[in-house]
């Protein structure tokens, strides 16, 4: 099929502001949207800048605005969003060049909850083992590829881009939930500031956003309780 594709481009060292330009190209509607990109880039425009690794959904470097919504361009297919494709850099962070933003705030935020095991228990003869209720209880987090998607879908972190976001609290969940970990109290700082999980609105944009279908919501939810509760 003929596809177009709309894509915004910026260079910072060139251009004033943001514009958008066009291309047209043959893809096949099984053909992944990072295809597409890839086939203007190699056949059409050597300057077109986007981020892209794995191909395949587990680096999360290839998330950005398809057609107004948040995807990873390599698990878009073309055929759903055919024949005119509108591509820009995901919201609320600074644009490096066309679809490729500033990561950096984003990983700030995310060391802030100190995203590691914590235990400075002595180690016993075996490993420190859980049971499967427990492994189950921090499961869903684990899915994050840290690709931002949620972060920037989020309403709140637009308004204020102090706000921890949800991809942060996904993964505070994960460790604070975890049997084996020892330091929930070391992360409420960050938690319970006024950018922490309190900022959070319900929104269920960063669900419907995640490529990984988590629960985004649900484990923001569930760390609000575990606060309230001293459940951590
Ligand atoms: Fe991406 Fe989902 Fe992780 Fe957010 S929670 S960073 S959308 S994988
Ligand atoms: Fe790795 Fe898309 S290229 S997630």
């Amino acid at each position: 099929m003929q596809l177009t594709l709309r894509i915004q481009r910026f260079n910072p060292r060139r251009d004033e502001r943001p514009y958008y330009r066009e291309y047209t190209i043959e893809a096949d509607a099984m053909e992944r949207v990072l295809d597409a990109l890839n086939t203007v880039k190699w056949e059409q425009d050597g300057t077109l800048t986007y981020r892209r690794s794995c191909g395949h959904g587990v680096c999360g470097s290839d998330a950005m605005r398809i057609n107004g919504r948040n995807r990873l361009a390599c698990k878009a297919l073309v055929r759903d969003h055919a024949p005119r494709i509108t591509i820009e850099p995901m919201l609320g962070f600074r644009v490096l060049k066309d679809l490729v933003v500033d990561m950096e705030p984003f990983f700030e935020k995310y060391r802030q909850i100190k995203p590691y095991l914590i235990n400075d228990d002595e180690p016993g003869e075996t490993e420190r083992l859980q049971s499967p209720e427990e492994r189950h209880r921090y499961d869903e987090g684990t899915k994050c590829i840290l690709c931002g998607a949620c972060t920037t879908a989020c309403p709140p972190f637009w308004v204020n881009p102090g706000f921890l976001g949800p991809a942060t609290l996904v993964n505070a969940h994960r460790f604070v939930f975890d049997s084996r970990d020892r330091a929930a109290s070391q992360r409420l700082e960050a938690l319970t500031s006024r950018n922490g999980v309190w900022r959070c609105r319900t929104v269920f944009n960063c669900t419907e956003a995640c490529p990984r279908d988590i629960e985004i919501t649900r484990l923001i939810e569930d760390l609000k309780r575990g606060l309230l509760f001293d459940k951590m």
